[in-house]
């Protein structure tokens, strides 16, 4: 059992984190945390009203451009490193799912999924890569450097509602997964945080017009932060409850032949 630090007063102070996505929901929440815990922050949104708006609430800074953008990635991290001097974490947040905004849950997912499928691609697979890639010089660099990617339950059960979703969700997982030994030759951790349903503007609205159990996208930051801080790699990570503590997730060892 890998039990996760507590976030203390000075858990990030002299740290800076760039967290993507986060003009909304779970993004807005941890740069909400990581500023309250002394860490400088800049959040990166595609959404430039809505990141300048939490910038401005949370009082951090605000960088407008698209996560699937490998050369903006380069840009922004460099620039990041020669105004504050690091960069500690990095928390690839950004995220969006096929089905149209207002539709039905219940709806035939199939007209979606050419139609949308790049789009998703672009934003839950090349921004985590892009990322990662951007920032692994800095990181490797400093010797130290922490990732977090927000991937999803989808990617571990089905998600019939959106399998573009489900597809790209489960990519990231194998990513980090795949990637974390590599990244310890470098002195870089990555890690990844699966939450359930969350209260934020990705889910439907019948959902929340249903009283579908949310676990409020504060909760959720809390352990996106714990995971920074910690020293696992390579880790996936559940969040799939209020009602329970989060926990990580083991995978089978072997699949070397059927089981006995
Ligand atoms: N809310 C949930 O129930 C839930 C559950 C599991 C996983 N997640 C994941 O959590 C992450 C955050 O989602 P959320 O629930 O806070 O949703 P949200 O819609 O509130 O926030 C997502 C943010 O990402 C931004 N974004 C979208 N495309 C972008 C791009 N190309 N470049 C930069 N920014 C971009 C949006 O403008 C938005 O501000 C996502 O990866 C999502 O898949 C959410």
């Amino acid at each position: 059992m890998f039990d996760l630090p507590d976030l203390g007063e000075s858990s990030c102070s002299e740290t800076v984190a760039i967290i993507t996505g986060g003009g909304s929901g779970i993004g807005a929440s941890v740069a909400e945390r990581l500023n309250e815990l002394g860490s400088k922050v800049i959040i990166v949104d595609i959404d430039e009203q809505a990141g300048r708006t939490i910038a401005d609430s949370v009082g951090c800074d605000f960088i407008n451009f698209d996560v699937g953008d490998l050369a903006a990635w380069e840009k922004i991290v460099a620039d990041t490193v020669e105004r504050f001097g690091s960069l500690d974490f990095l928390c690839l947040n950004a995220g969006i799912g096929s089905r149209p905004r207002g539709s039905s849950v219940k709806d035939d997912p199939i007209p979606w999924i050419l139609h949308n499928y790049k789009n998703v691609i672009a934003v839950n697979i090349d921004g985590v890569v892009y990322g990662t890639m951007a920032a692994l010089p800095v990181m490797e660099n400093q010797r130290s450097g922490s990732i977090l990617v927000t991937a999803s339950v989808a990617g571990i059960r089905t998600q019939p509602p959106d399998p573009i979703y489900a597809l790209s969700k489960s990519a990231v997982i194998s990513f980090v997964r795949s990637v974390a030994p590599a990244l310890a030759d470098r002195g870089v951790r990555i890690n990844a945080l699966c939450p359930g349903s969350v209260d934020t503007p990705i889910q439907p609205d019948e959902r929340r017009l249903a009283r579908r159990p949310m676990s409020p996208p504060e909760e959720i930051a809390e352990a996106i932060g714990q995971i920074l801080i910690s020293d696992d790699n390579g880790g996936i990570w559940i969040a799939s409850s209020s009602d329970y503590p989060v926990w990580r997730y083991e995978f089978a060892s072997a699949i070397d032949g059927p089981p006995s």
